[in-house]
């Protein structure tokens, strides 16, 4: 059956410049190539789910302005329930600024109606979330919201994912709630900022999935512990980790077991970097089971 996946989180309209190197402070370049393409993590995560096969809602806030309607209309061109997307006539619509050069990126994110997303807001989508077989969350939205997304799932049985970006600590609270924790190696010890944090760690370590980019996923028990990645030609590897989480979710919440959706999520990872854009080069189910029989990778479905 379909997995039903609501995402609770960020839309933003990334603008993205592609530059030979990065500019030093206080200097002018010309850059190479500017393009708008929808982002935000959550709704890369949501989109990455739904074009994996996932029946997916998002709950979310965004702007009334020019930015608004390509990204509500990118919603439904890929099938995502947007019921729950409110605009917020006070506020712009989130952006990211990024610049692509030197092999790597830099982003400033301005979350502008994001912000907006306020626990009440997620209180009174209870319904949908109860109804969900898993929720993902990020830290795009205020730090309350996910707190009160995280509740509202735990108390009604729901799955959760917490991708733990961008860094920033969480409450032991929050964390206790949740069934996967996915940071990549720079947000874990901001997120294990204190010996509690560190003590939870060590006690729940089926919890925690650790992307490396394209080294693979890190997992701390069981007898396989990395994950493998895929080599791929890479273009742009912004949203790889959110391809990887709603990849992730879509996974497990068919009934895979955790090693098999690493690997499922790895895969659509690596597919994904190979375009320029969060969301451009996402793969479909297919996408992603020729991908692994190419390389020659066992999976279970
Ligand atoms: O994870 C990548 C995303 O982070 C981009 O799409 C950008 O919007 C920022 O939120
Ligand atoms: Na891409």
């Amino acid at each position: 059956k379909q997995p039903k996946i609501t995402v609770i989180g960020s839309v933003n309209m990334d603008l993205v410049t592609a530059t030979d190197h990065f500019p030093s402070k206080g200097e002018t370049l010309l850059g190479k190539s500017f393009s708008t393409i929808p982002g935000g993590k959550g709704a890369n995560q949501a989109i990455a789910a739904s074009k994996l096969g996932s029946d997916v809602t998002f709950i979310g806030c965004i702007g009334d302005d020019t930015f608004a309607d390509p990204l509500i209309e990118n919603f439904r061109h890929n099938k995502i329930h947007t019921d729950f997307v409110e605009r917020i006539s006070t506020e712009p619509t989130g952006i990211a600024s990024i610049t692509i050069a030197e092999n790597d990126n830099t982003i400033i994110v301005v979350p502008g109606a994001n912000h907006s997303v306020s626990p009440t807001f997620v209180e009174k989508r209870e319904d949908v979330i109860a109804s969900s077989d898993a929720i993902i969350v990020q830290l795009e939205i205020p730090l309350e919201s996910v707190k009160k997304a995280v509740e509202l799932a735990y108390r009604n049985g729901v799955k959760v994912i917490l991708n733990p970006a961008p860094a920033q600590q969480v409450d032991l609270e929050i964390l206790r709630k949740v069934d996967f924790i996915t940071p990549n190696e720079h947000e874990l010890p901001i997120l294990l900022n204190n010996e509690a944090k560190r003590e939870f760690f060590k006690n729940n370590k089926e919890k925690f999935i650790v992307t490396k980019g394209s080294k693979g996923v890190q997992l701390f028990w069981g007898e396989t512990s990395l994950i493998p990645g895929f080599t791929v030609d890479v273009v742009d590897t912004t949203g790889a980790g959110d391809t990887f989480n709603g990849a992730f979710a879509s996974a497990i919440s068919s009934g895979q077991s955790i090693e098999q959706a690493c690997l499922f999520g790895n895969a659509a990872g690596a597919l994904s970097v190979m375009q320029l854009g969060a969301q451009t080069g996402m793969p479909t189910r297919e996408d992603v089971l020729d991908f692994m029989n190419e390389r020659g990778v066992k999976h279970e479905t």
